[in-house]
């Protein structure tokens, strides 16, 4: 089976809306000169920045996908600073990242929280990034697989089947994000044909499906090595997609 290679940009807490128009655009122009109808890419901005990017993404007829980097699991009530699945909906978001291992370490997310927010995004018809991977003690400890496994097992739980034919997960080992320190391709390899082997455990059937992306330092240097892996199927990106070249760079590096 061949999976479309998604490649994702996490802008985390970066740009405000004039700014991320502004890098839209650029992106636009840096991806135009070059080929890459074989690769989706989707961009992930602050909340506050979703209408002026979608207005930028309608007007020109960008080929991004919208992305969001949160939502909660219900579909609205007294939540006081939270942005429900069906407002993303309703602003053509495609893809949500949930469980990103800052929410998971900074915010107090656990698989449960992790599983109700996918299942939420998926009813409305998004598709989830679902974030795994083990913090570097976990992996000096030998135990990088087995807490992937239970994130994958907690975090998938509510899941219907035909919602795992379009899920999204992202296995981004803690220690390599935002540190310029990447997993080498092997063990990148390693661990992604490990995350589809649970999957179908969870799902007979699913593994070979389900789009499974890393993350942690991509960048233009090391994307193409990382991309190569039979079981990586893109890449989400934090400090480099905040730069149009570098961006453009690593989906080029996925065509
Ligand atoms: P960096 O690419 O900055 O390491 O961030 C990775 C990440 O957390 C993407 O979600």
């Amino acid at each position: 089976m061949s999976r479309t290679p998604l490649i994702s940009g996490n802008w985390k807490m970066h740009l405000n809306h004039l700014e991320a128009i502004q890098l839209c655009q650029k992106l636009s122009y840096e991806l135009a000169r070059h080929r890459y109808d074989q690769v989706e890419v989707s961009l992930h901005p602050p909340f506050v920045d979703l209408r002026s990017c979608q207005t930028v993404i309608d007007a020109d007829r960008l080929e991004f996908k919208l992305g969001a980097q949160d939502c909660h699991s219900k579909d609205s009530g007294a939540f006081t600073g939270e942005v429900s699945p069906t407002m993303l909906a309703k602003l053509q978001v495609s893809y949500v990242i949930v469980g990103h291992s800052e929410r998971r370490a900074l915010f107090g997310e656990t698989d449960e929280v992790v599983a109700a927010k996918a299942a939420a995004v998926a009813k409305h018809g998004m598709t989830p990034i679902v974030c795994v991977g083990e913090t570097l003690d976990d992996r000096e400890a030998g135990r990088a697989a087995e807490v992937v496994t239970t994130q994958l097992r907690g975090s998938l739980a509510k899941l219907t089947r035909a919602q795992f034919e379009t899920l999204v997960v992202a296995y981004e080992p803690v220690w390599a994000i935002g540190t310029g320190r990447n997993a080498s391709p092997e063990d990148a390899q390693d661990m992604c044909a490990k995350v589809r082997t649970v999957v179908n455990d969870i799902r007979s059937g699913a593994g070979e499906q389900v789009r499974i992306q890393y993350g942690g330092s991509v960048k233009p240097v090391n994307a193409a090595e990382l991309l190569r892996q039979p079981d990586i199927d893109g890449a989400l990106v934090g400090g480099a997609s905040l730069d149009a070249v570098q961006f453009a760079r690593i989906v080029q590096a996925a065509a």
